[in-house]
């Protein structure tokens, strides 16, 4: 490993800790979302406010439709709230412009989307390490992490595949192993394990959980699983609009 990339890899997880650990990872203060629809506004939710700590996971749940994916969005910084706000790592999301918000995405946030997005041209393994490239790091180093993913989770042997010769629930792991190359802080999954059948879900939830202790991540994952949620330090639900704590 070359000096600098050792440098930058030794220094970054002590400045996290040393700033950040007063601090919750994520504080959602007074969230509120509607679309300005033909004839009327659609309030998707409003006034939604909660904390995630440090290495803690949050399970959101919640009925089709009920906004799960659109508080995912916000959280990323995918989408700009009605009015509230979003703060990652004391980072003001809603204020923060496009390039800011690709950067801080890039270095701190690992996204697994509901529907992957990973690109067709690519195979399995420049999928995965596509973000650490983008992210400035060495090629042997960005290959050599996102190989280690892939036989994390058992598609070591996939390596070479395009996503059109993955299956769905393979795609999906492809996808968490993207999330995951750039050892982000914090990971938000919208339903990971929609697509797996159990055995490959419960490898994918460890994987995901082995990092979170390792490496202090925090995750946030919607969920339609109770094993999944029950494997999460807290729950919300969100209901007719609004979000409330629920017991596991
Ligand atoms: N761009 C948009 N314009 C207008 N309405 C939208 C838009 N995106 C989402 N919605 C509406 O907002 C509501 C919440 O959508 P969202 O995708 O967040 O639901 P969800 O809880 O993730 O559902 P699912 O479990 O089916 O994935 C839905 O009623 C949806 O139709
Ligand atoms: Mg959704």
């Amino acid at each position: 490993m070359g000096k600098i990339a050792a440098a930058a890899k030794s220094g970054q997880p002590k400045t996290r800790s040393r700033k950040m650990a007063a601090s919750p990872a994520v504080l959602v203060s007074a969230l509120s979302k509607s679309y300005a629809n033909v004839a009327e506004e659609l309030a998707v939710f409003s006034d939604v406010s909660f904390s995630v700590a440090m290495g803690n996971s949050l399970a959101i749940v919640g009925e089709s439709g009920s906004g799960k994916s659109t508080l995912l969005n916000l959280i990323g910084g995918l989408d700009y709230p009605s009015s509230g706000s979003v703060q990652v790592f004391s980072k003001q999301i809603e204020t923060m412009n496009e390039t800011e918000l690709a950067a801080f995405r890039n270095t701190h946030i690992g996204f697994v989307f509901q529907y992957h997005h990973l690109l067709p041209d690519f195979s399995a393994l420049e999928n995965v390490a596509l973000p650490a490239l983008i992210a400035g790091r060495r090629e042997e180093e960005a290959f050599a992490d996102a190989r280690g993913l892939l036989q994390d989770i058992e598609l070591g042997d996939r390596a070479d595949h395009r996503p059109g010769a993955l299956s769905g629930g393979e795609q999906q792991r492809v996808a968490i192993a993207r999330a995951l190359v750039n050892k982000p802080g914090l990971v938000l999954m919208d339903e990971p394990t929609g697509n797996l059948d159990e055995r490959t879900g419960r490898i994918v939830l460890s994987l995901a959980r082995n990092l979170q202790r390792r490496h202090a991540l925090t995750l946030i994952i919607v969920t339609h699983s109770p094993a999944v949620s029950a494997a999460c330090n807290h729950c919300l639900r969100l209901a007719h609009g609004h979000a409330a704590a629920r017991a596991k």
